[in-house]
């Protein structure tokens, strides 16, 4: 097999080697059927087997209930900035959004088109390398919903835990740490996450709603933009990004095999560990640019004292094969996006290529 590099891309991602593997096995001809998943119609059997059971996989990894609809659409988590409201945000169209980073942003935009967006919270004065507590939190006991993003893919913080917002329904952004740890479904109005982080190819925006809120999407929506409209057609209104799903459907499996969830945060915490260690104990020759108690697990930013001697590391470590390091623009210095798929061994070859470079310049 040729040589892998190293992939820390923020997205899309590294994929599980295993599933890499199966999917070539199969590409040429699924399970000798004598075509490949892209040429097959989405109303096959086959394939109608393919999306189930990405689905109940899925359900099975999450804890998913039946009063919950699981939707695998197109554009991206970028349309359900705009889905969202469209759906949700009726009859009151008051929404709460806490802001920490350029996505929650991005979500604010496409919600005032909707109705009134109250900031409940925000990270922006000190460029989003913080998420704001709880006792901060100014929400709106009216709201239709509380919006967040779990994981501040660009500035590398996290929420540890869910915004307690009582009665009304939560809606994550979860695009890039979904999957990364067991979580309560049944704490959520609505979960959705584009899919080239953390579980598969782009292409796919998983949608998870409790389908009691479903009957607040107004007759009056565009048929697509509806989400009733997805559920009564088990996502399959129109063509699916059928490839994509089937590799998402692989990476569930992958997940299910090696023990879950459970286990899936149990390295990634290792993982994110080794990493932190090698920055904090650096003696400031690294500096994490995330406020410690609310580093994110997924996507690890850091500086060096230069924007020259950044350079300098980016392109020795493209050079050995750890690609995709470079910081977004919006932070500067360094990202190390460590998903699901990222191989711990990788993470340890970062942590000795960190310290030689440390030692040698
Ligand atoms: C947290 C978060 N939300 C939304 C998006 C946008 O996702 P998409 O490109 O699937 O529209 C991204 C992409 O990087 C992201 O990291």
């Amino acid at each position: 097999m040729e040589k892998r590099i190293y992939n820390f891309s923020a997205g899309p991602g590294v994929l599980p080697e295993e599933v890499l593997l199966e999917a070539q096995k199969d590409f040429y001809s699924y399970k000798g059927e004598g075509l490949s998943v892209m040429e097959m119609s989405h109303r096959s059997k086959t394939y109608d087997g393919i999306i189930v059971s990405a689905e109940n996989d899925l359900r099975t990894l999450l804890n998913i209930g039946d009063d919950y609809a699981v939707l695998f659409l197109q554009g991206g988590a970028t349309l359900q900035f705009s889905m969202v409201p469209l759906n949700l945000m009726p009859p009151a169209n008051k929404a709460d959004y806490i802001v920490t980073g350029a996505w929650s942003k991005k979500a604010v935009t496409e919600a005032k088109r909707v109705g009134t967006v109250n900031i409940a919270a925000t990270s922006a004065d000190s460029n989003f390398n913080f998420i704001p507590k709880q006792d901060v939190f100014k929400l709106s006991e009216d709201a239709s919903y509380v919006h967040y993003t779990s994981n501040n893919t660009i500035f590398g913080t996290q929420f540890k835990r869910e915004p307690e917002v009582g009665k009304v329904p939560l809606v994550c952004d979860a695009s890039s740490d979904i999957l990364h740890k067991p979580i309560d479904i049944n704490k959520y109005g609505l979960i959705y996450a584009g899919a080239q982080k953390n579980m598969g190819p782009a292409g796919v925006a998983l949608v998870i709603v409790k389908k009691s809120l479903l009957k607040r999407s107004p007759e009056t929506l565009h048929t697509y933009l509806n989400y009733n409209v997805h559920v009564e057609n088990n996502s399959m209104y129109n063509t699916p990004a059928t490839y994509s799903v089937y590799i998402m459907g692989l990476v569930y499996k992958w997940l299910l095999k090696n023990g879950g969830l459970d286990v899936m945060y149990s390295i990634n915490k290792e993982k994110a560990k080794l990493l932190y260690d090698a920055i904090d104990n650096s003696d400031g020759y690294y500096k994490g640019s995330a406020t410690v108690e609310d580093r994110s697990l997924m996507n690890v930013t850091f500086n060096l004292q230069s924007e020259e001697l950044e350079k300098k590391i980016i392109a020795e470590a493209t050079a050995k094969g750890f690609s995709g390091l470079k910081g977004h623009r919006s932070v500067g210095g360094l990202r190390a996006s460590i998903y699901n798929a990222f191989p711990k061994t990788g993470v340890e070859d970062l942590v000795q290529f960190m310290a030689d470079f440390k030692a040698k310049n």
